[in-house]
């Protein structure tokens, strides 16, 4: 794009500003504006100016202006149920049917890494990544079904050559390179109160991922989604980068959605307190939503049934099946813009960067959750947190890497005790010693207790770590 070009462009959609320090930038950075530029998507740039002007006057809609909600079906599943269906499960895994889609685009800023989450180090022994673990799943399935599990990672401009890197580093963690597809989501400006993109430097805009719901265009965009529907793939296990405790491809929960019909499935769990920020699966309009939790009246958070038990009990922690045609479906129809008031640093008038300390623009992403109610059938499953879920979010406290090493060992020592091997464990139901297994050695609590019986022996009065 030449400069008159660009200034054209940028004249004609409200946004001339960008190009004011044109005439301080040296060529490479006048090239890399005129780039950033011309990738801009000014049809949607006006829908999030449109947004963002009701939003300011107050005139956007808000959930308690919907249709009347309720709080939606979920399945328990009983122990024997639960192994019915995971035969369904097994069966698609086997027939190669089932494919792995991780998002790993997000900036992680709550958690403060220098660097993409997914490399972050969990492992309570060894410091492996969360890379690591969720790449040892997919071997471990992979080697159990005898058939190879692709895997989509969605990553952002800003962390995909840093995630590349860490899986050539680490060969893969064992897996096939072949069966590993990186895709990058788009990048959207963030705008001023009054509708302008924001420079950061005076050559440069600032730009952030587009959420997590970016990656149903980037599925097209990027010829992943062919190369699903290549390999004849019918079903789509989806999850976050931030869970190692997620059980990635678990047959019954494949199971569940393939016996149900469903274009999309959710694994919900019974929310910690009322005031948890999970998103909360209700049903309205005949269809399946999640609806975030900061649009929960406090009253709504805290409505109980006569048993006691909260009316809206259930949340989403983003774990997902997808039929592969209704991600075809979806990529076509064009999920709504969320806004958020955040701190973006920002070029002076005199070319000096300001590093705000309050909340000074506007970023917009997608949700890949605001799909759910496109879809003709959504089922919910309900699962045990303490076995599948313990995210790392925050630097500290609740959801931090200490309270997910925590919960690892912990999910282990109950393997073990499953198994018949009684830890030590302290009060609060820890284990003392420190535990790790490789998921390949094993991704279950029968896959441990076989190896166990099998004859691998264990030292109750050290730290356990245990590698295929
Ligand atoms: P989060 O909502 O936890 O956001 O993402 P985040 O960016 O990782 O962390 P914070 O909010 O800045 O602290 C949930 C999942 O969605 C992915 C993340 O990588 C994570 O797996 N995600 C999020 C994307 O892939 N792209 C995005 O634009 C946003």
């Amino acid at each position: 794009m030449t400069y008159e070009g660009a200034k054209k462009l940028l004249s004609e959609n409200g946004q001339e500003h960008v190009l004011r320090f044109w005439d301080r930038l040296n060529d490479a950075e006048k090239a890399s504006l005129l780039a950033q530029v011309e990738e801009l998507d000014f049809s949607s740039i006006a829908k999030q100016k449109e947004i963002l002007a009701a939003n300011l006057a107050g005139t956007a809609s808000a959930a308690g202006e919907q249709a009347p909600m309720e709080p939606a079906p979920v399945t328990v599943l009983s122990d024997s149920d639960r192994a019915d269906i995971a035969k369904i499960g097994e069966h698609e895994l086997k027939a190669g049917h089932v494919g792995v889609l991780l998002v790993a685009g997000g900036q992680g800023s709550r958690l403060g890494f220098d660097g993409p989450k997914g490399c972050y180090p969990v492992g309570p022994l060894t410091d492996e990544s969360l890379f690591y673990f969720h790449a040892r799943k997919l071997l471990a399935l992979s080697k159990r079904y005898e058939v190879s599990v692709p895997w989509y990672i969605m990553t952002s401009r800003t962390n995909d050559a840093d995630t590349r890197a860490f899986f050539e580093k680490n060969g893969y963690f064992g897996l096939n390179p072949k069966d590993v597809f990186f895709f990058t989501q788009g990048m959207w400006p963030a705008l001023t109160p009054d509708g302008r993109i924001i420079l950061d430097q005076p050559g440069h805009i600032f730009l952030g991922p587009d959420g997590h719901g970016g990656m149903l265009a980037a599925l097209e965009r990027s010829g992943a989604l062919e190369d699903m529907q290549k390999r004849g793939l019918r079903t789509v296990f989806y999850f976050q980068v931030d869970n190692p405790m997620v059980d990635i491809a678990d047959p019954a929960f494949i199971g569940f959605h393939v016996r149900s019909g469903a274009d999309v499935s959710a694994k919900v769990c019974a929310k910690r307190d009322p005031q948890e920020g999970l998103g909360v699966i209700v049903e309205r309009n005949r269809r399946t939503e999640i609806v975030e939790y900061t649009e929960f009246t406090d009253e709504q958070k805290n409505e109980r049934l006569p048993d006691g038990e909260l009316r809206y009990k259930y949340g989403s922690v983003a774990i997902h099946v997808f039929s592969v045609d209704f991600l075809v479906h979806e990529t076509h129809a064009g999920l709504p813009i969320h806004i958020a008031h955040k701190k973006i640093p920002t070029v002076r008038e005199d070319g000096t960067v300001e590093k705000p300390s309050t909340p000074n623009g506007y970023k917009f992403e997608k949700f890949i959750f605001d799909c759910l109610k496109d879809a003709k059938v959504c089922s919910c499953l309900a699962f045990d947190r303490t076995q599948e879920f313990s995210p790392v979010k925050n630097a500290e406290g609740k959801d931090s890497p200490a309270s997910c090493r925590a919960d690892l060992s912990r999910k282990w020592a109950r393997w073990f005790a499953d198994a018949g091997v009684t830890l030590d464990m302290d009060a609060d139901g820890y284990p003392r010693n420190r535990i790790e297994i490789d998921p390949v050695f094993a991704n279950t609590a029968e896959e441990l207790a076989a190896r166990l019986a099998a004859g691998v022996t264990i030292d109750r009065t050290a730290d356990i770590l245990l590698k295929a």
